[in-house]
């Protein structure tokens, strides 16, 4: 399977692209890790996105694109991938045609995740990210058994820079302007399945899992 997961910051698709990419036995490919990996380790890569992600704005097309076409022409992509937060503009949609071609293959799915906005402002505010993992937990909603703890690997929970108000609006708004065009795209391609990402995270990948499958 090839998939694309599509929506909103906050909709949980870190959270479901793992639980997705282990029930396909596919890589998971998610550009916001691979970008706050590098910002930890202020590599050339990480210095150019840090001020666009502290600013809640996209780091430029051409920066993405070319992490990407790196990342998908490594050997654990080659039989399948799961794309977690690219394509996000349509400009990177079609360069994602573009590898995917000069690579020989194709989509077979993007998942848009749907949920509202007061819920994502919610999820957004509580969300709190392992140093160690990068698995998301959350004060309300997704507790660790020790306070501050990650339950998977012991590493310490941070509140990621860019889930304050301010910059949590600006995210909200760049996917309305930027990335939820998008929708239109995949659809055009006969490409598009949608989920509502509300409820407990397991009925969300059954169902989720549901809409893939009927579109293989
Ligand atoms: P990225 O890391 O991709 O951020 P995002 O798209 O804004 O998404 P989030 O990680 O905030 O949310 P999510 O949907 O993964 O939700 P999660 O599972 O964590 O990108 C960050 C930045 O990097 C961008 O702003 C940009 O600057 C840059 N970037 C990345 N890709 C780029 C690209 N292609 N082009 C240009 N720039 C790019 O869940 C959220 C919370 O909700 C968690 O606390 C979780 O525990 C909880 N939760 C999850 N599911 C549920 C549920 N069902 N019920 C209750 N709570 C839930």
């Amino acid at each position: 399977m090839r998939i694309v997961l599509v929506g909103p910051p906050g909709a949980g698709k870190g959270t479901q692209a793992t639980y997705l990419a282990k029930h396909y036995a596919i890589a998971q490919v998610s550009t916001g890790d691979i970008f706050r990996t590098n910002v930890a380790d202020q590599t050339p890569l990480g210095v150019k996105a840090r001020e666009f992600m502290d600013a809640g704005d996209l780091v430029p097309d051409e920066v993405t694109i070319a992490m990407v076409r790196d990342r998908l022409g490594e050997a654990d992509a080659a039989s399948g991938f799961l794309l977690d937060g690219f394509p996000r503009t349509v400009p990177q949609a079609e360069a994602l045609d573009e590898i995917l071609t000069d690579l020989g293959t194709k989509l077979d799915a993007v998942l848009e995740m749907s949920v509202d906005e007061e819920e994502l402002v919610r999820r957004l505010s509580g969300r709190r990210t392992c140093s160690g993992c990068g698995r998301a937990w959350h004060v309300e909603f997704d507790q660790p058994s020790v306070d501050g703890v990650c339950d998977d690997c012991n590493g310490k929970l941070f509140r990621r820079d860019d889930d304050d108000p301010d910059t949590v609006r600006r995210r909200l708004e760049v996917y309305t302007e930027q990335t939820k065009p998008l929708v239109g795209y995949y659809e055009a391609q006969g490409l598009l399945c949608e989920v509502a990402a509300i409820g407990a995270v397991d009925d969300v990948t059954r169902r989720a899992i549901a809409a893939l499958d009927g579109t293989s």
